[in-house]
C-alpha cells in the first residue's frame, strides 16, 4: 500500500476526482465502458461534488460509466433519507448523465432468503461489465471496507453481514439514535473489492488515525479487514495530516 498525505480533504478529493475523470475520458476515447466501484458516507462527498462540477463545467460525461456501490443497509427502502440509494442519487447520479440502467446499488428491500442468490448475481454483473476498473473506499473505525466488519474473510463475496456495534454508534446521528440504525447490511466482499484493478482509499480526520495505522502497519488479518488491501498491488491511501498522524 502506497500512502499519500495531502494538505486537507479538499485537496485530496480534487486529486481523486481528477483521477476518476481521467479514467472515464481515457476509456471514452477507446470506446470502452468505465466500471466504477463507489462508496457512500462522509468521506467521498467532496469527490462527488467535484465530479458533478466537472460534468457541469467541463463537459465530463458519464454516458460510458457503469457503477457498483459497495453496500446498503438492510433492511432499507430506497427512498428513505438514510439509504445509500438516496445518498448516491442526491450527491451524484441526479446531477450527471449516467444511464439509470448502469447504476447498481445493493438492494436493501429483498426477502432475507433471496439475498444469497442476489449476491451471486451482483458479482456476475460486475464480471459481465468487465470487472471494476476503479474502486473508491472509505474506512470505518472497526477497519471495515464496504461493510466487511472484523471477521470478514479475504475471499468473502457480496452477502448479508451483521454491523459491528461501533459502526452502529457512528451511524446513530444519521438515524436519530442507535436504536434506529439497522443491524445488518448487504455488502460487496473483501474478495470482490480486491479484484478491482485500482483501489483508492480516503481517510480524513483524527478519528481515523488509529485504524489507518493498524491498516497500513499492522499484520494482515481478518480482525482488521482493511489490512487485506496490503495484498493488492495497485492501492493508494489518500490521507489528510490528521488521519496520517500515527503513521511511522
Ligand atoms: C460506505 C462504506 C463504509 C464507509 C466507512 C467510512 O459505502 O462502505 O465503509 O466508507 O464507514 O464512513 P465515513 O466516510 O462516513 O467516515
Amino acid at each position: 500500500v502506497h500512502s499519500v498525505v495531502v494538505k486537507d480533504s479538499a485537496e485530496g478529493s480534487l486529486a481523486i476526482a481528477q483521477e476518476i475523470a481521467d479514467l472515464i475520458r481515457e476509456k471514452q476515447a477507446k470506446g470502452e465502458n468505465c466500471v466504477l466501484g463507489l462508496a457512500t458516507g462522509s468521506s467521498p462527498v467532496k469527490v462527488y461534488d467535484e465530479l458533478v462540477r466537472m460534468h457541469k463545467n467541463e463537459g465530463l460525461s458519464f454516458a460510458n460509466v457503469i457503477t457498483f456501490n459497495l453496500d446498503e443497509y438492510y433492511p432499507m427502502d430506497k427512498e428513505a433519507a438514510q439509504s445509500y440509494w438516496f445518498f448516491m442519487h442526491d450527491h451524484l447520479f441526479n446531477h450527471v448523465d449516467i444511464k439509470p440502467e448502469n447504476v447498481n446499488i445493493p438492494d436493501g428491500t429483498l426477502p432475507v432468503e433471496e439475498i444469497r442468490a442476489y449476491g451471486l448475481r451482483y458479482e456476475d454483473k460486475i464480471e459481465a461489465a468487465g470487472g471494476l476498473d476503479f474502486q473508491l473506499l472509505g474506512i470505518g473505525r472497526t477497519g471495515h471496507i464496504g461493510f466487511n466488519e472484523p471477521g470478514s474473510a479475504v475471499n468473502s463475496r457480496t452477502r448479508l453481514i451483521t454491523l459491528d456495534h461501533i459502526t452502529r454508534v457512528d451511524a446513530a446521528k444519521d438515524f436519530g439514535g442507535i436504536d434506529n440504525v439497522p443491524r445488518k447490511a448487504v455488502t460487496m466482499g473483501v474478495g470482490t473489492i480486491l479484484k478491482a484493478k485500482r483501489i483508492v482509499l480516503m481517510a480524513w480526520g483524527q478519528g481515523k488515525s488509529p485504524i489507518v495505522k493498524e491498516t497500513v502497519e499492522g499484520e494482515i488479518s481478518s480482525s482488521v479487514p482493511a489490512t487485506f488491501l496490503q495484498k493488492h498491488e495497485n492501492t493508494t491511501f489518500v490521507l489528510d495530516p490528521s488521519a496520517s498522524a500515527e503513521l511511522k
